[in-house]
């Protein structure tokens, strides 16, 4: 066994992760939860004074996890990157965004690998796990790390291990969702399986940190395809006069072969709009073009507009033309039940129903104002989560479908919802409610 090794077996590593977000964080708690000192770092002072005060600033995560890695003395947020020496592991957990004309923004991966380059020593694992193209770990960050004068496996270790994170998913955890881990070389591979393994379930090892960063991509080209398709679908059926959600669930009875997807009003998160650029991008290096990517792009991104379109149309029958009109959209999450609101195609339906002349509102108890973010600034502050506050619009359109707006009493004195979530059908099944008109 490798010293690495024996260190994480007998819980005297101490791991180090970069970036206390939506994935850091969990990822921090649970090697805290499997008995490791961790040290969470993160640019953000806020975030740091926060955690370090045992509260979480993420809805899903609650504060008693955090509180709780404190008081046992197994976890600090930090800002002082100087303490990266203290760890046997150091994982990053940085942003991968997209740049104005959607190719990849590796600067906080290559910022971040300069600072652990700084303080690199003999014997620590670095393990990426931020989302991005293949050949990001071995051609980018181990060339940065060699620039301490120190080498790879003789003096340190590197590997790739793609998150997983679904936040707000609750039937899969951190813990327990399978971890792919591949190094650049086989000592790599071998330290950051015996870490993962130390607080999670299970720890699956590819061959070269290529494949690992590969397999993340598939798994999110593959929603982001089956999305679109869906969503393509959707406009066809409703063209046909046919409702897209009844023949999804007449074809998900069949045992095999299918999986359902949901079309939506567009994609959202930090993961689908985002990540599969990465690859389409690193793909035209090679001569090579994602068509399946860039058209689910295409269709995808789409959806707000055609939304906002249908909101037109169903008003236009109402005699009401959306300018002038009084319009409120539901949710500002970009899914149901969690107060993340990044990459939300709501900022984009508020922002076109805007353009074209109707007063917009929104309502998310989630979010009591919107955000100001790198496309959107709408300055706009939630209206309460009420009957009569809905009642006083002339169209509702569902953007997501948190479970509290599950009741039909709130819809009640609603003429009209646009329902790009198929949330109004179950509330009204024997019928009466508002009209609603599916998007
Ligand atoms: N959110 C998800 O569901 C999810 C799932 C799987 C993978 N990912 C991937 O994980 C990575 C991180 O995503 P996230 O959702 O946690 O992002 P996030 O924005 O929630 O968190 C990133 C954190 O890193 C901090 N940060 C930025 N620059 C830094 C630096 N130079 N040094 C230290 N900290 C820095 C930010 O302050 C922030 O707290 C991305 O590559 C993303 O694609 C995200």
């Amino acid at each position: 066994m490798s010293a690495f090794s024996e260190r994480v077996a007998e819980r005297s590593a101490v791991v180090g992760v970069i970036g206390q977000g939506y994935v850091g964080l969990p990822l921090a708690l649970v090697f805290c939860e499997a008995g490791l000192r961790v040290i969470g770092f993160d640019v953000d002072p806020g975030k740091v004074a926060a955690l370090s005060r045992g509260t979480s600033y993420i809805k899903h995560i609650g504060p008693e996890r955090v509180a709780q890695a404190l008081r046992g003395g197994r976890y600090a947020a930090t800002a002082d990157f100087d303490r990266l020496r203290e760890c046997d592991a150091v994982l990053i957990c940085v942003p991968t965004p997209l740049g104005p004309h959607r190719e990849p923004d590796n600067s906080y991966i290559h910022s971040t690998a300069r600072e652990v380059a700084r303080r690199l020593r003999p014997g620590q694992l670095v393990v990426l796990e931020s989302t991005t193209y293949p050949g990001t770990t071995d051609e980018e960050v181990l060339p940065l790390l060699r620039e301490s004068g120190l080498e790879c496996p003789r003096d340190f270790l590197l590997a790739f291990s793609p998150e997983r994170e679904d936040p707000g998913r609750r039937d899969h955890t951190t813990r327990t969702i399978p971890k792919i881990v591949g190094g650049v070389n086989a000592e790599s591979t071998e330290a950051a399986v015996a870490l993962y393994s130390a607080a999670l379930e299970r720890v699956v090892a590819v061959s070269s940190s290529r494949v690992a960063e590969s397999s993340k991509l598939l798994e999110n080209v593959f929603r982001s395809v089956n999305i679109a398709l869906v969503n393509e679908l959707k406009t066809i059926f409703d063209r046909m006069g046919i409702d897209v959600w009844e023949v999804i669930r007449a074809a998900e009875t069949k045992p095999f072969g299918f999986m359902a997807f949901y079309p939506g009003p567009g994609l959202g998160g930090h993961c689908i709009p985002l990540d599969p650029f990465y690859l389409a991008w690193k793909a035209a290096e090679h001569g090579e073009w994602a068509r399946f990517i860039e058209l689910a792009g295409e269709v995808n991104t789409r959806m707000p507009r055609y939304v906002v379109d249908k909101a037109a149309e169903a008003l236009n029958t109402e005699g009401k033309a959306v300018n002038g009109a009084r319009v409120l959209v539901l949710g500002l999450a970009y899914k149901a039940n969690v107060d993340d609101d990044r990459e939300s195609p709501s900022y984009e339906i508020l922002e076109l129903l805007r353009d074209r002349g109707a007063k917009v509102d929104y309502c998310d108890p989630l979010f009591p104002t919107t955000r100001r973010g790198r496309k959107h600034d709408l300055g706009l502050q939630s209206v309460p989560c009420e009957a009569a506050a809905f009642a006083a619009y002339d169209a509702v359109v569902v953007s997501t479908a948190h479970d509290l707006f599950k009741k039909a009493e709130l819809f009640l004195g609603v003429k009209l919802v646009v329902d790009t979530r198929n949330l109004l059908a179950p509330l009204f099944p024997a019928g009466g409610g508002p009209r609603v008109v599916k998007a």
